[in-house]
C-alpha cells in the first residue's frame, strides 16, 4: 500500500535562505514536495489548514522565534515532526531544542547527506504512521456482539436486529439518548457487514466546526476557500467500499444536509469549489442523541433527510429502562478495570448494588461505566462497598424537570401531570426518597405526597421513611 506523503514546510525569514534549501533539496532529495514561508506565524496559519510530514524550521526568525513554533507544534500537532536548523549552533542549543521535542538540530553549513538522511527518516515514519492509522480503521476495533453486554428483551432484540440487519447494504440511524451505546451499534454494524474489511469513518458532526464540515466530508479542490493551498479527498473517498458513520448529524447544517441528502441518493458529490461530480459507494449509519422529531418541528433538522436516512431505526433504551442490565454491565466494568489496574476486586457489595439499581443514570452506560471506574481506584476491599460510589446528588440535579419526550396531543392537564411527576421524583431522588423530609421541603404533607405519588404511579415501596425530621430541617 503506498500512502501518498503531504509536503515538508520550510520556515526561514530569509530569501536568500529559501532558494538556497529550495535548490539543494531539488538536487538531494527531488521527490519531496516542499512549502517555504518567512514566519513561524505563518508556518502555523498553514499548518492548521493543510497536512505537513514535518516541518524544518531556522531557529531565528523574524517574529515567533523556531523555538517558539517548536513549542506550539508539540503541544498542538504532537505527531508532527520538527527540524531545528542554525548557524548559532551550540552543544547547549542543540541539546534544548531536542529536549523540547526537535527531531533533529542541524549546524550551519551542513552536509545535504545529513538533511536527506533527516527528511528520509520523516518521510518513512509518515508513511508508516499513516498505514497503522488506515490498518487500523480497517480491522482495528471491530466490535463483537458479545461485546454488548445486557440480556434485557430490549438489548436482546437490539442484538438480533443488528444480525439482520449488518449484512445489507442498509442506511442506518440510531437514535438514543448520550452513552446508550450507539457507537457500539455502530462499530457493530459495520463489523458484521460485508464491507468489514474496507475502511470504517467515523466523523463526529458536533466536533467539527460547520464551515469545515463540508470540506472534511467532501473534500475540497484547491483555492476553494482561503487557506485552501491544494486539492483534498474527503473522507467519503476514503469511505469508498466501506462504511462512514455520521455521529451527532442532528447538529449538521441545513446547507450540508442537502448536501448530504443528494449524495445519500446515489453516492455522488462534488468537493467543494469543485466542479466534477464523484461517485462512491459507500454505506451510511447516522447518529444523534437529540430529539430528531423536536429538530424537525423547529426547521433545525430536514423531514427529507430524516426519512432517507430512517431506513432502519436503531433505539438503544436508556439504561434505566434495564433492569437488570445495570448489574450485568457494572460487573463487567468491574471486571475490566481492576484486571486493568491490577486490583483483586470480585463483587459489588448489595448495599451498592441496591445504589446502583435506584440511580437515575442520566448518563446512562458511560455514566455508569464512568462511576465503576472511580469505584475500582477507590476500593480497598475486596468488594465494592457502596461508601465509594457517588451520592448522586449532582447528577441527579442534572435532570431535566420537563418531560423528556414531548407528549404528543397531550392536554395542558397530562403535561403538567408529567412535569409534577418529574419534579417529584427529582426531589425524591435528592432526598434518598425520604417521604417526610421530601415532603417538608416541597411545603406539603406526607400524606399529600403519597397521595400525589400514588396518583401519577410513582412507586411507593421504594420509600426510606424510617427516621424523623431533624429540628433544623423542621425549621426550614
Ligand atoms: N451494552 C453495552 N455493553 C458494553 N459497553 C457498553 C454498552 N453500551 C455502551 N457501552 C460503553 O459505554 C460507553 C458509551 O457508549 P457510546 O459511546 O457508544 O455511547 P453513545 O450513545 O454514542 O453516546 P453519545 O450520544 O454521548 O455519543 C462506551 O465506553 C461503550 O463502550
Ligand atoms: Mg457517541
Amino acid at each position: 500500500m503506498s500512502v501518498p506523503l503531504p509536503p515538508l514546510l520550510f520556515v526561514d525569514d530569509e530569501k536568500n535562505a529559501r532558494r538556497v534549501f529550495e535548490s539543494m533539496m531539488a538536487t538531494v532529495c527531488p521527490e519531496f514536495d516542499i512549502r517555504t514561508v518567512d514566519s513561524a506565524e505563518e508556518a502555523l496559519k498553514l499548518i492548521t489548514a493543510e497536512e505537513f510530514f514535518m516541518v524544518i524550521s531556522d531557529a531565528r526568525l523574524g517574529g515567533m522565534s523556531g523555538y517558539e513554533l517548536l513549542k506550539q507544534i508539540r503541544g498542538r500537532w504532537p505527531q508532527l515532526p520538527v527540524l531545528i536548523m542554525t548557524a548559532y549552533a551550540t552543544p547547549r542549543l542543540a541539546v534544548e531544542a531536542i529536549q523540547s521535542g526537535a527531531i533533529d538540530y542541524l549546524g550551519k553549513p551542513f552536509e545535504p547527506e545529513q538533511l536527506r538522511h533527516a527528511i528520509a527518516r520523516c518521510a518513512n515514519d509518515y508513511r508508516k504512521s499513516q498505514e497503522i492509522a488506515a490498518l487500523r480503521a480497517r480491522v482495528g476495533e471491530a466490535i463483537r456482539l458479545d461485546q454488548i453486554i445486557g440480556d434485557s428483551p430490549s438489548m436482546q432484540a437490539l442484538r438480533r436486529l443488528i444480525e439482520t440487519v449488518a449484512p445489507t447494504n442498509a442506511t442506518v440511524l440510531i437514535l438514543g439518548e448520550s452513552g446508550t451505546g450507539k457507537e457500539l451499534v455502530a462499530g457493530a454494524i459495520h463489523a458484521l457487514s460485508q464491507r468489514r474489511d474496507q475502511n470504517y469513518i467515523r466523523i463526529n458532526c458536533a466536533a467539527i466546526p460547520d464551515t469545515l464540515l463540508e470540506s472534511e466530508l467532501f473534500g475540497h479542490e484547491k483555492g476553494a476557500f482561503t487557506g485552501a493551498m491544494r486539492q483534498k479527498a474527503g473522507r467519503v473517498e476514503e469511505a469508498d467500499g466501506g462504511t462512514i458513520f455520521l455521529d451527532e448529524i442532528g447538529d449538521m447544517s441545513r446547507p450540508l444536509q442537502a448536501k448530504l441528502l443528494r449524495f445519500l441518493e446515489d453516492g455522488s458529490f462534488t468537493r467543494v469549489g469543485g466542479n466534477q461530480e464523484l461517485r462512491v459507494n459507500v454505506r451510511l449509519i447516522a447518529a444523534t442523541n437529540r430529539d430528531i422529531v423536536q429538530a424537525i418541528r423547529q426547521n433545525s433538522f430536514r423531514e427529507d433527510l430524516f426519512h432517507r436516512l430512517n431506513v432502519v431505526q436503531f433505539r438503544p433504551a436508556p439504561l434505566r429502562e434495564r433492569g437488570d442490565d445495570i448489574l450485568q454491565l457494572a460487573e463487567h466494568f468491574l471486571r475490566h478495570f481492576s484486571l486493568a489496574m491490577g486490583k483483586n476486586i470480585t463483587a459489588i457489595s448489595p448495599a451498592a448494588q441496591d445504589k446502583l439499581c435506584r440511580h437515575h443514570w442520566p448518563g446512562n452506560v458511560r455514566e455508569l461505566r464512568n462511576v465503576i471506574e472511580r469505584a475500582v481506584i477507590l476500593e480497598s476491599t475486596p468488594n465494592i462497598q457502596a461508601q465509594n460510589l457517588p451520592d448522586f446528588a449532582v447528577e441527579n440535579r442534572l435532570r431535566h424537570l420537563v418531560p423528556e419526550k414531548p407528549l404528543a396531543d397531550a392536554s395542558l392537564e397530562e403535561h403538567l401531570a408529567a412535569y409534577e411527576r418529574d419534579l417529584i421524583l427529582s426531589y425524591l431522588e435528592q432526598n434518598n426518597y425520604h417521604l417526610t423530609r421530601t415532603a417538608h421541603q416541597l411545603h406539603i404533607s406526607a400524606q399529600t405526597l403519597r397521595y400525589k405519588m400514588q396518583n401519577l404511579s410513582l412507586d411507593t415501596s421504594q420509600l426510606t421513611d424510617t427516621e424523623e425530621l431533624t429540628p433544623a430541617e423542621q425549621e426550614r
